[in-house]
């Protein structure tokens, strides 16, 4: 039996060894290839088009990005790995396979990869640093990259957006499409029947999740329906505009850093028919501001 304080060292030993192997870990996964029918997992969900590039991230001896250019003349590979003699090897193997001029192995650390010119993101490494890369990965790749990655998820990005888990398969291969970055204050113009009015809008987002209010004069209301993928934007709200009626809006739009452009299309009572409506196509630009008047100071006069 263990004397109380051959135990306590034996403790101390352990957490000792569990620390240093979770600051390995924040680093490094070690090399252990991705066996060949995950390969064509990958990169058939990927699904890689020609003028795209793919980057893998922890590339090891460059079979993924291989199994996505071979074949595949029109698509660029980039692997980032931090063991310098395997990335060697995969330059090598570029070069014997003829590969070399749009394929390319840097020796780098995956957190200074640059991820703003890829389109495809593949990923298998420890599951700690698939999610340390998340924020990275959001903050840095461009709205419509997706991101490939084998058996582990990406916590609370989640749902994917495409799973392949074919039964009796032992990994799971996930797709995530990345999200235009939409969160905060909006504002946009409609000029509807000889009027103009002015939206204010707050937009939140929990990745690809959004909800989000507007305000109209001295109205607010929900929007509803809302969707976000890749940079498309869509949802509804149903308002009353002061002169014009109760309208049913829908705004259909691409992000494009600050901007939105898209239509919008209004159902709105017809001039002087309460029963009847029509509907009315309009271009719908937005633009990101950086204060809102939705908290202004509302008054009682609703009308
Ligand atoms: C599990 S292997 C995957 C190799 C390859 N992607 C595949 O699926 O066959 C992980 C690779 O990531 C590399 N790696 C681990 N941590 C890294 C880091 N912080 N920066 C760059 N590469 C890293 C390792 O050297 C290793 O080659």
């Amino acid at each position: 039996m263990l004397s109380r304080r051959s135990f306590l060292s034996a403790v101390a030993v352990a957490a000792a060894l569990k620390s240093v192997a979770a600051r390995a870990q924040e680093r490094f996964s070690p090399f252990v290839g991705s066996n060949p029918e995950n390969v064509t997992r990958m990169v058939e969900l990927a699904a890689p088009k020609t003028g795209e590039t793919v980057i893998d991230l922890g590339s090891g001896d460059g079979r993924i990005v291989f199994a996505a250019t071979q074949g595949r003349p029109g698509v660029r590979g980039i692997g980032v790995d931090i063991n310098a003699e395997l990335v060697a090897k995969a330059n090598a193997a570029a070069k014997e396979q003829k590969l070399a001029d749009r394929v390319q192995f840097l020796h780098q650390n995956v957190f200074d990869a640059d991820l703003s010119k890829v389109d495809v993101i593949f990923m298998w490494l420890f599951p700690e640093l698939m999610r340390l890369l998340r924020p990275k990965i959001l903050r840095e790749a461009r709205p419509g990259t997706r991101l490939v990655a084998a058996t582990w998820d990406m916590g609370p990005w989640w749902p994917a957006d495409a799973t392949d888990d074919p039964p009796g398969s032992f990994m799971t291969i996930r797709q995530w499409v990345v999200p235009a970055r939409i969160e905060g204050s909006w504002e946009w113009e409609i000029s509807l029947r000889e009027r103009s009015y002015r939206f204010e809008a707050l937009l939140e987002q929990r990745v690809q999740q959004a909800e989000g209010q507007i305000r109209v004069g001295n109205r607010r209301e929900l929007l509803q329906n809302m969707t976000l993928r890749a940079a498309a934007l869509a949802f509804t709200t149903q308002i009353t505009l002061p002169g014009t009626g109760y309208a049913r809006l829908s705004f259909n739009g691409n992000v494009q850093g600050d901007a939105i452009e898209g239509t919008l299309e209004a159902q709105i009572p017809k001039r002087g028919e309460d029963n009847e409506t029509e509907t009315v196509r309009l271009p719908w630009r937005a633009r990101r501001s950086a204060g809102t008047a939705y908290f202004a100071p509302t008054g009682t006069n609703i009308n």
